[in-house]
C-alpha cells in the first residue's frame, strides 16, 4: 500500500502538473490497474513505471554524478525527524506556507518529514497536492507514504518533470538549489521557501570531528545571489535552539548527513547539548 493512491482518492490524474523528463509531453497514469496505477506514460512511448513502494523513478540517461542518500543514512534522519528534534524548523517551515497553495513541490524532500507537517496543516482543503523529489529511492520510498503525495525520483539539476507555472510553493529544506527551475515551475506570485543552515549549526559536534562538513560563512549571502533573478525576498527568519542528546541520537544526526557515506560514523559516547541555528528564507516568484 502506498500513499499516493490509498491517502488521494480526490488526487488520480496528474496529466495537468507532469510532463516528461525527455520529451516534455503530458504524463498520465495509467488508470487500467486503478486503485493501483503501475506507470506514468507520455504520448512518445515514454513510460516510468511505478517501483514497488509507490514511488516512481524518472531519473533518464547516464545517471547523476550525485550520490544518493542511503538506506542507513534515511533510517537514520527519519529517527532523527520523528523524534521530534527539529519540530521548530517543520513549524517555522509550515507557517510559510500560504493556506490556500494547492500544489506542493518538496525539491530534496528526503522521506518526506516536513512536507508531511505541510499537508497535514492543509488537510482541510481537499484539492491540495504534493510532489515530494528526491534523487535517493531509499527516501522516495517513505516520502511516498505522505498523504496526497506522488513520489519521484529525479535528480534536482536536471529539468524538472512538472509543467512550468503549476506550482503554488516550493519547499527546498538543506537540499540542493535549483533556483532557475524552481523559477519555472512556481506561477506568479508563488513561493520558494528555502532552509539553510547558519554556520554555527551543529558546532560541537563539528569540533568533536564527527565527520560534519563545514558551512561556508558567506552561505546566506550566497542564496540571496542564486534567488536575485526573478524573486523578491518576502521573509528572512534565523531560528536558533539547543538539543541536549543521547549518543545514538548524535550518532543518528551524524549518519544522516554527508558523513553517513562513510564508515564507520560516529564514536561520540557522551550526552551532549548541540547547537541549532537554521535560517528560512522565502522567496516569492515575480
Ligand atoms: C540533507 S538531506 C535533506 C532532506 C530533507 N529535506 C530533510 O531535511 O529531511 C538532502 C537531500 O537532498 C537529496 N539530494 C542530493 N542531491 C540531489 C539531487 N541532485 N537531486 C535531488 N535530490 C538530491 C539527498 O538525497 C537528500 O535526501
Ligand atoms: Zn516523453
Amino acid at each position: 500500500m502506498n500513499g499516493i493512491f490509498v491517502n488521494s482518492s480526490p488526487v488520480t490524474d496528474w496529466s495537468d502538473v507532469l510532463v516528461c523528463p525527455v520529451c516534455a509531453s503530458e504524463l498520465v497514469l495509467s488508470q487500467s490497474e486503478m486503485p493501483h496505477p503501475s506507470k506514468l506514460a507520455c504520448e512518445n512511448g515514454h513510460q516510468y513505471d511505478a517501483a514497488r513502494q509507490g514511488y516512481f523513478n524518472l531519473l533518464t540517461g547516464k545517471g547523476t554524478k550525485f550520490r544518493e542518500d542511503t538506506q542507513d543514512m534515511v533510517a537514520a534522519r527519519l529517527r532523527f525527524l520523528e523524534a521530534g528534534h527539529y519540530a521548530p524548523i517543520a513549524e517555522a517551515v509550515a507557517s510559510a506556507v500560504p493556506a490556500d497553495a494547492s500544489l506542493i513541490y518538496d525539491a530534496g524532500s528526503g522521506p518526506g518529514y516536513y512536507l508531511e507537517r505541510v499537508m497535514n496543516d492543509l488537510s482541510s482543503s481537499d484539492g491540495t497536492r504534493a510532489i515530494a523529489m528526491d534523487i535517493s529511492r531509499a527516501a522516495a520510498k517513505f516520502a511516498a507514504k505522505v498523504p496526497k503525495t506522488l513520489a519521484l525520483v529525479s535528480d534536482v539539476w536536471s529539468v524538472l518533470p512538472v509543467a512550468a507555472g503549476s506550482v503554488d510553493v516550493v519547499l527546498n529544506i538543506f537540499s540542493p538549489h535549483n533556483a532557475e527551475e524552481f523559477r519555472r515551475i512556481l506561477r506568479r506570485g508563488g513561493r520558494a521557501i528555502v532552509v539553510t543552515p547558519l554556520p554555527h549549526h551543529l558546532q560541537e559536534l563539528r569540533d568533536a570531528q564527527l565527520g560534519l562538513l563545514t558551512i561556508q560563512p558567506e552561505k546566506q549571502a550566497k542564496i540571496h545571489e542564486t534567488f536575485s533573478e526573478g524573486y523578491a525576498l518576502i521573509q528572512e527568519e534565523s531560528l536558533e535552539f539547543s538539543l541536549n542528546l543521547s549518543p545514538n541520537e548524535i550518532a543518528d544526526l551524524v549518519a544522516m548527513g554527508p558523513a553517513g557515506h562513510h564508515d564507520p560514523t560516529s564514536t561520540e559516547t557522551e550526552q551532549r547539548t548541540v547547537s541549532c541555528g537554521v535560517v528560512i528564507t522565502v522567496f516569492e516568484k515575480k
